[in-house]
């Protein structure tokens, strides 16, 4: 079935202009003025923004944490990213040593078959580079098109991998093309500083932000930034909440390695006051790495603006207040982390973003969608609107104004962070590959219709010449 989105402001990460879209079998094949096909059904965007559908690359769904599960799973957190303007997740297929790589992938495969509204791609996490792991890695990179390895530098006892297996999954990165992601925080120190905040009676929730100062992300920032540069490899730094990781990041780029970062709304827009709030309602606001001081947030903003940092991931994680979040009472340290984001990161991005100054309308598209696209191996099937792209795409009217709530959200956990934040602005209609999935403010998808990404390899991005753009746009 054709379509033709009419009279609409279609906004890429390169371009803004007045004009319409033909979709033909799911893909773009026309873009200009006053299109015409036999046949296409007519869809007015008069007064709105087409933008490409937002590319989440940061999500945990259905996922063990604590001895709990996220409150969101395939479904609920698909159609929740749908509302919200995001057309594709890339999920983190979370593993252990107990059974081999591929295995996990199967499971990741389950999870996600029959419920995803939207496509998604996932990541791999690797605990122990051993040599059954670096074994099994090129087939599972090559067959399921998972180009993209996750190693967690925090959460001791839990997730946290050693540095020689930081390394040895960069070198394997290097030679497979694949894109190593670590969340960086020096877990050994947390782990030390929780221990003794516990041990002397400090159980509240904002002693989680107290014993994971952000000195300790910019330690571990800068520890696998240089192995990267050892490795003349690739890496992309998850949530990038502090001034003192942006700084270790830029120092890398400007250095010309191949460096890069991701930030996430919370730590946009929100602060670490949140977690004193009383009876025990700051474990809402519980993520790691913490949310921090105010004085971050504007460098946070600076460095998405001048493309030190290049894209924004939800990092979604829900849990329930009531029956989740409460395991933590008494004790910060079993407060799951986590909070729910997959929905408003685009609206909020665009909405404290491009109205208030601090992101151009291309900028904002390149954060949320188009940089993303590129460095996961998508562009250009998915990240833009081109001739050939898939037709993933939100018609944005900017002129709402609403106000972020829990009673309107459509995750499935019974708070919202950003709770009484005015925004402006709503996705009012969503397409994945051609098919509305929202459509004037409804949801009309289908369980199971989101598509598996065989995602390329990081080859593409690597030949950008990162050393000639130490600043500005697109991946430089
Ligand atoms: O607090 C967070 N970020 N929870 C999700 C797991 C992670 O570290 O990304
Ligand atoms: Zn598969
Ligand atoms: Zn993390
Ligand atoms: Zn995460």
């Amino acid at each position: 079935m054709k379509k033709i989105i009419k009279n609409g402001t279609i906004v890429t990460a390169a371009d803004t202009f007045f004009g319409d879209v033909l979709i033909d079998d799911g893909i773009i094949v026309m873009i200009g003025v006053d299109l015409e096909s036999e046949g296409a059904e007519l869809v007015d965007a008069t007064g709105c923004y087409v933008f490409p559908g937002g590319i989440d690359p940061h999500t945990h769904l259905d996922m063990p944490f604590g001895g709990t599960m996220t409150a969101d799973d395939f479904e609920t957190g698909t159609i929740a990213a749908a509302f919200g303007g995001t057309t594709t997740v890339i999920d983190f297929c979370i593993t252990n040593k107990s059974k081999p790589l591929g295995e996990w992938v199967k499971v990741w495969h389950e999870k996600a078959k029959g419920k995803a509204v939207i496509d998604y791609g996932f990541h791999l996490m690797i605990t122990d580079a051993n040599d059954g792991v670096l074994a099994e890695l090129p087939g599972i990179i090559e067959n399921e098109g998972i180009t993209s390895l996750k190693v967690f530098m925090a959460y001791k006892n839990v997730f946290q991998a050693d540095d020689g297996t930081l390394f040895k999954t960069l070198l394997l990165a290097k030679e497979q093309g694949a894109l190593v992601m670590v969340h960086a925080e020096n877990g050994d120190v947390i782990d030390y500083l929780v221990n003794k905040a516990l041990e002397e009676g400090n159980t509240d929730p904002i002693y989680h932000a107290l014993t994971r100062p952000s000195v300790l992300e910019g330690e571990a920032t800068g520890r696998a930034a240089d192995l990267a540069g050892m490795a003349d490899s690739q890496l992309y730094v998850v949530h990038v909440t502090c001034e003192e990781a942006v700084n270790k990041i830029a120092e890398a780029r400007s250095k010309g390695l191949k460096v890069f970062g991701e930030t996430c709304p919370q730590y946009l827009v929100l602060d670490v006051t949140e977690l004193e709030k009383p009876n025990f309602e700051g474990a809402k606001y519980v993520w790691s790495p913490p949310l921090r001081e105010k004085r971050h947030q504007q460098a946070l903003w600076d460095a998405l603006w001048n493309g030190q940092l290049q894209t924004v991931g939800s990092d979604q994680c829900s849990f329930n207040f009531k029956g989740q979040k409460d395991l933590g009472l008494g004790d910060f340290s079993k407060i799951p982390n986590g909070g729910p984001t997959i929905e408003d990161r685009f609206t909020i991005l665009y909405s404290e973003g491009v109205e208030k100054g601090r992101l151009t309308l291309n900028k904002f598209v390149d954060v949320i969608s188009t940089t993303s696209a590129k460095l996961f191996g998508l562009f250009p099937q998915k990240g833009t609107i081109a001739i050939g792209s898939d037709a993933d795409i939100v018609i944005f009217d900017p002129s709402v104004e609403r106000t972020l709530s829990a009673e309107t959200h459509h995750m499935n956990v019974d708070y919202n962070p950003y709770e009484g934040m005015k925004v402006k602005g709503e996705p009012v209609s969503v397409l994945v590959r051609g098919e509305f999935v929202i459509r004037d403010k409804q949801y009309v998808g289908e369980a199971g219709s989101g598509q598996y990404l065989q995602r390329k390899r990081f080859a593409a991005a690597d030949r950008i010449p990162v050393k000639k753009h130490p600043v500005g746009g697109g991946l430089g």
